[in-house]
């Protein structure tokens, strides 16, 4: 008899603060995977849709399945479509909603994109008590914090700040770069993220 496949590997790219990078890095990392040769699920739990739009116009050549998904419970409602796939990736929007909640406690490995930038170093604080109540109770993802669109800043005194938080953040800043922005008319990631998030592992 063949052995049951093993669970996908679930990871969830989520803060919230808007416009931090969420959608474009759980496109790149998905796409990444599949043009890997892996099976990989995107799912869309953004109301506003982005990672389906760019689905419908250019994940099928890549052979990744793109799914809109929402509500609480997510994970059990997925649970008799997720045979058959290496990995799920999970675009959040930028609320803490029951949704939010039930999706952090059930993920492998959360990344949470930040910019180099105060407010969306501020919005951690919140982050970091949700996943610190959440401890409590539950297993909580594996959660790195990544620094996206870097123009060069010192990173070091917001590096610190992280870290005061408890939270880990990944080596390797994502710069800003045009390639990024290309995803959406159909480039591919400009550098091997899936290695880069793989250092969350
Ligand atoms: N590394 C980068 N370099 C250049 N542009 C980037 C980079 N990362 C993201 N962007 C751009 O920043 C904008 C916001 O990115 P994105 O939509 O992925 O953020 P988000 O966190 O998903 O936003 P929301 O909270 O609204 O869902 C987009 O125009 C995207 O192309
Ligand atoms: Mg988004």
């Amino acid at each position: 008899m063949r052995a049951p496949a093993p669970d996908p590997r679930r990871t969830v790219f989520w803060h919230r603060k808007g416009g931090t990078g969420k959608t474009t890095l759980a496109i790149a990392y998905a796409l990444r995977l599949a043009m890997d040769g892996q099976r990989v699920l995107l799912l869309d739990t953004d109301p506003q849709g982005t990672a389906t739009a760019w689905g419908e116009r250019f994940a099928a050549r890549w052979g990744l399945v793109v799914r809109g998904a929402s509500g609480a419970t997510i994970w059990r409602s997925l649970a008799g479509r997720m045979p058959g796939f290496d990995h799920l990736v999970l675009d959040c929007p930028p609320t803490i909603t029951s949704a939010t909640m039930d999706t952090l406690i059930g993920a492998d490995r959360l990344i949470i994109p930040v910019r180099p930038a105060l407010p969306d170093l501020w919005a951690l604080e919140d982050v970091a008590q949700i996943l610190a109540d959440l401890r409590v109770g539950a297993a909580v993802p594996r959660t790195r914090v990544v620094f996206n669109q870097h123009r060069g800043e010192d990173l070091r005194p917001l590096i610190a700040a992280v870290v005061g938080l408890g939270l880990q953040v990944l080596p390797t800043p994502i710069a800003a770069e045009q390639a990024w922005t290309a995803l959406f008319s159909g480039g591919v990631p400009p550098i091997a993220i899936a290695d880069l998030f793989d250092e969350a592992s």
